[in-house]
């Protein structure tokens, strides 16, 4: 049986962006089908950056409601500091991890040069592994960035198989779409993230029509007068245009290039508004709706969802605390 789990951090306004919903998000429903799956709002890795608690559950209900509009289905969502299993596992982890390891963590060593870094950034992985494992998950539907902290779950996997001498946890692996990396539209050498500094370059899912409009206008493209030649002749900011298109529409992005053929830049753009305001639009109105009319329903689903989940993940951790030696 797959054993399906990821999550999602309600970090800023919680509405996830382009590249969450493309290179995660969108994936889930199809994915899900016929395994056990959990997704879930990561609140508590929302907290190992400096946070507003009043704004917290708020932006935690957006991400959620997000995921509902995107097709995730309602009852396999929950919230990560809904269910205090993962804090007991992540200890029993970290006592496997070693420090090089943590500290070799691309992410972490991204940010240790940033003056007063929490201790947070440092075990963030060991929580995400400790997600992970306590629902002894195979599959975790992520983007590339998160390469690096589902090997680590493997590898704690491993470690924890071997200090209680059986295979109990299965190995888990990444599940990548064909487009893990979905990159900043304004600065396409960087990839698209909640926290860049000019938000110009990243489409939200909650984005009014006006405002992607005008973050689409401002797109990096290339000096080139007309569109010519194929995908893999294209700069990297044509690329990733090409291919959120080809995303958004389900098409290949070889199609995108045929249909685009000696026209002008503006006409990508505007295919790309065409289908940003198919596909994205009617689920920010729907992310809309939940939000201004039925906050009830979200958290309903979340208090039901984290049951559910708590109640997976209590019967694997009491096991592994057992075989552990610990425990009654
Ligand atoms: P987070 O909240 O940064 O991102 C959520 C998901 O979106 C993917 N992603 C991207 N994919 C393509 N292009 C991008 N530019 C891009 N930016 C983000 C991420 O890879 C991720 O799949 N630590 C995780 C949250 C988490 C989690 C877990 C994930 C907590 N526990 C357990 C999987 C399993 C994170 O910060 O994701």
């Amino acid at each position: 049986m797959n054993i399906i789990v990821t999550g999602i951090q309600p970090t800023g306004s919680g509405s996830p962006h382009m590249g969450n919903y493309l290179g995660a998000i969108k994936s889930i429903p199809k994915l899900i089908k016929s395994s056990e799956a959990y997704v879930m709002v990561a609140d508590v890795h929302a907290t190992t950056v400096d946070f507003e608690p009043s704004e917290l559950k708020k932006s935690s209900l957006l991400t959620a409601a997000s995921l509902i509009a995107a097709g995730v289905p309602d009852d396999i969502i929950f919230k990560q500091s809904c269910v205090p299993q993962h804090y007991e596992l992540a200890i029993y982890l970290s006592h496997l991890a070693s420090v090089g390891q943590m500290e070799r963590m691309t992410q972490y060593k991204d940010k240790s040069e940033e003056k007063g870094v929490g201790f947070g950034l440092l075990s963030y992985p060991i929580l995400m592994a400790a997600d992970i494992l306590s629902y002894n998950a195979t599959t975790v539907p992520a983007g590339i960035d998160q390469h690096q902290h589902v090997q680590l779950a493997a590898d704690l996997a491993r470690k924890l198989n071997n200090k209680i001498g059986e295979d109990y946890l299965n190995i888990p692996k990444p599940k990548f779409t064909k487009n893990p990396k979905i990159m900043d539209i304004l600065n396409p050498d960087k990839k698209m993230s909640k926290s860049s500094a000019n938000q110009n370059g990243v489409l939200y899912l909650t984005d009014t029509i006006d405002i992607a409009v005008n973050k689409i206008k401002r797109a990096t493209t290339d000096s080139k007068p007309y569109f010519t030649d194929g995908f893999d002749d294209q700069s990297d900011a044509i690329k990733n245009l090409i291919v959120i298109i080809s995303e958004l529409m389900e098409i290949t992005t070889d199609d995108v290039c045929i249909q685009l053929q000696g026209k002008r830049y503006s006409d990508l753009k505007n295919m790309l508004i065409s289908a940003y305001s198919e596909h994205i639009i009617p689920i920010k109105e729907q992310i809309d709706y939940m939000m201004n009319n039925n906050q009830s329903y979200i958290n309903e689903c979340i208090d039901a969802g984290s049951e559910r989940a708590e109640k997976t993940s209590n019967s694997n951790v009491k096991i592994i605390r057992n075989k552990l030696g610990l425990g009654l």
